[in-house]
């Protein structure tokens, strides 16, 4: 168990090189229990590359990953999940004859390793399926949903494999406004009812910034800044980075 000021995620001096490209350049970042944390930066930041070495999709050339204080980094995927790392994959890969109750199922049973048993299971999975909205859906294959249906199975097979820590990838794209808001009020019950700390990759930046404590900004692969979102909003080199976004029209909660 960590105690309340010790970090849930650290990830100290990560590097992740493509060939010559450098996706990631010494990022280090903490996300503690229970919070939620917005990643942003222009495309090609290193965002996606960076959910993948804390997930275990990708190893790191260098720097350390730690849940609970153990290292995780390099350990493959479906251990990081037994370790409670959940993860929304910003194009959800799911099989499209799977019913969207099965899809759930397979979350609760690779998921954190305690054992359940068949009502367990099951109770899991409704409660997984009730949160996102998607439990009269259940009987559906998953390949007749939607492209935001489908990202709420993957959060729901995510979220019914008990994670202590979930990350979400783009979420919101393609979505408009009152999606948003529902999608954004989803995460946050995620958070408040389940206790699940979110690290948070969104290019929807008013949703991101009206809803997280904090928000870290990556550019080049680097962290250029992080703190309270209406600080960050105003830090020089965001808006050089995010040249032609207009952060202050964004509703940035205080
Ligand atoms: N599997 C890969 N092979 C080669 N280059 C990659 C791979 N994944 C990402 N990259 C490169 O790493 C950089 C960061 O990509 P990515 O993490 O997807 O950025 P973001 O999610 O912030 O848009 C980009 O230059 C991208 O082209
Ligand atoms: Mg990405």
């Amino acid at each position: 168990m960590s105690r309340p000021s010790e970090p849930l995620l650290r990830c100290r001096g990560i590097t992740k090189r493509f060939g010559g490209v450098v996706a990631l350049r010494d990022v280090t970042l903490e996300v503690e229990p229970k919070a939620l944390v917005g990643l942003i930066g222009p495309n090609g930041a290193g965002k996606s590359t960076l959910l993948n070495v804390v997930c275990g999709l990708a190893r790191p050339d260098a720097g350390v990953v730690e849940l609970d204080g153990r290292p995780i980094a390099g350990l493959p995927a479906h251990a990081v999940t037994r370790r409670g790392v959940g993860r929304v994959l910003q194009i959800p890969r799911l099989f499209p004859t799977l019913t969207v109750e099965e899809t759930v199922r397979v979350g609760a049973l690779f998921g954190s390793p305690d054992s359940l048993g068949p009502a367990g299971t099951a109770r899991r999975v409704h409660e997984a399926l009730e949160l996102v909205g998607l439990a009269d859906r259940r009987t559906e294959p998953v390949g007749r949903l939607n492209t935001q249906e489908k990202r709420l199975v993957d959060l729901a097979r995510a979220l019914a494999g008990q994670p202590k820590l979930l990350l979400v990838d783009e979420l919101m794209s393609g979505l408009n406004p009152v999606e948003i808001q529902r999608c954004t009020a989803l995460l946050r019950r995620v958070r408040e009812e389940r206790g699940v700390a979110i690290l948070w990759v969104e290019h929807v930046m008013d949703a991101v910034l009206g809803t997280v404590e904090r928000v870290v900004v990556l550019d080049h692969g680097a962290v250029i800044a992080q703190g309270p979102p209406a600080q960050v909003a105003r830090d020089p080199a965001v808006v050089e980075a995010y040249l032609g976004v207009d952060f202050q029209a964004a509703e940035v909660a205080g």
